[in-house]
């Protein structure tokens, strides 16, 4: 037993692919159990040997749902170590204290933010639509030159986090927390004001689309997520939705930032909207 690795343990505990359903946020790992698969003992004992074998982790959880709901949080059931579901997550030498239970969180879209970030020319107002406890929104004002990040979210525990993760990281003044409807804040407090708005919310990107453009200053940049088969079903459904509202957009490119399912992937698309 002492010779066999992580991943080989899990693969004979959990099955085929156990490791790639393993995620590790702050000190607390998380397994992804497969949709509608039983929670049999298994779990339990590699709970215990994560916890056993990396000397970080003092919690482990197992994630009985999908994210689900307006506020994109998934339901968890504790499987070892501390009964402590908040933890401390680090990014790009940004730190972001979150609950894994009440907000959303994705290691996965490390790359993403960083993407997005180096994409932020200097002196630009930028809207985050959809920023959970502000992740994407303080990497960019950490690591570009942004006059302001306009971060929104709906959901009192998530933007209760990114008040304390903007002053975490002494980005207070330069990122902007907004409680509220992504739609709602724009139409009172942010026409007209940016040059660059994030939409990272497949479920509402689409139908939100005439906001981001009430948003922008004119000419502008989006980042639209969606959930689609292919990279080209992304873009179509972007200037599909362009032409609805009468803009013109030009396609700057787009990018498969995870896979969500089967045969399913979150794309993102940047335009250039004229
Ligand atoms: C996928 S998560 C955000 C991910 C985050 N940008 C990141 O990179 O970690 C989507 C967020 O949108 C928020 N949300 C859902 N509906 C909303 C709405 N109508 N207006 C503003 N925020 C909303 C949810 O509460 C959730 O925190």
């Amino acid at each position: 037993m002492t010779h066999i690795s992580l991943r080989e343990l899990l693969r004979e505990l959990l099955g085929p692919g156990a490791w790639s359903r393993v995620e590790i946020v702050g000190d607390i790992a998380i397994i992804k159990k497969p949709f509608g698969a039983p929670a049999g003992e298994g779990y339990r004992r590699a709970a215990e040997e994560i916890l056993r074998r990396v000397p970080h982790v003092k919690s482990v959880w197992l994630a009985v749902t999908p994210v689900e709901g307006a506020h994109k949080v998934r339901q968890y059931e504790h499987l070892a170590g501390e009964r402590r579901s908040e933890t401390v997550y680090r990014e790009h030498g940004c730190s972001f204290r979150l609950d894994i239970t009440k907000a959303f969180i994705s290691p996965r879209l490390s790359y993403e933010h960083l993407r997005l970030a180096k994409l932020v020319r200097e002196g630009e107002v930028v809207v985050n639509m959809f920023a959970g406890v502000g992740i994407s929104s303080i990497v960019i004002a950490k690591k570009a030159k942004p006059r302001l990040v306009h971060s929104i979210d709906i959901n009192e525990e998530a933007y209760r986090y990114m008040v304390e993760n903007i002053r975490l990281n002494r980005v207070e003044g330069r990122v902007i927390p907004h409680l509220g409807d992504a739609a709602a804040v724009v139409r009172e407090r942010l026409v007209g004001v940016a040059e660059r708005v994030l939409m990272p919310l497949p479920a509402l990107a689409l139908e939100y689309l005439p906001y981001a453009l009430l948003a922008l200053k004119g000419r502008g940049f989006l980042h639209v997520f969606l959930h689609v088969r292919s990279r080209e079903e992304a873009e179509r459904l972007v200037r599909e939705r362009l032409e609805r509202e009468g803009r013109s957009g030009r396609i700057l490119g787009s990018r498969e930032v995870r896979s969500v399912g089967p045969r399913l992937e979150q794309v993102v698309v940047d335009v250039e909207v004229e």
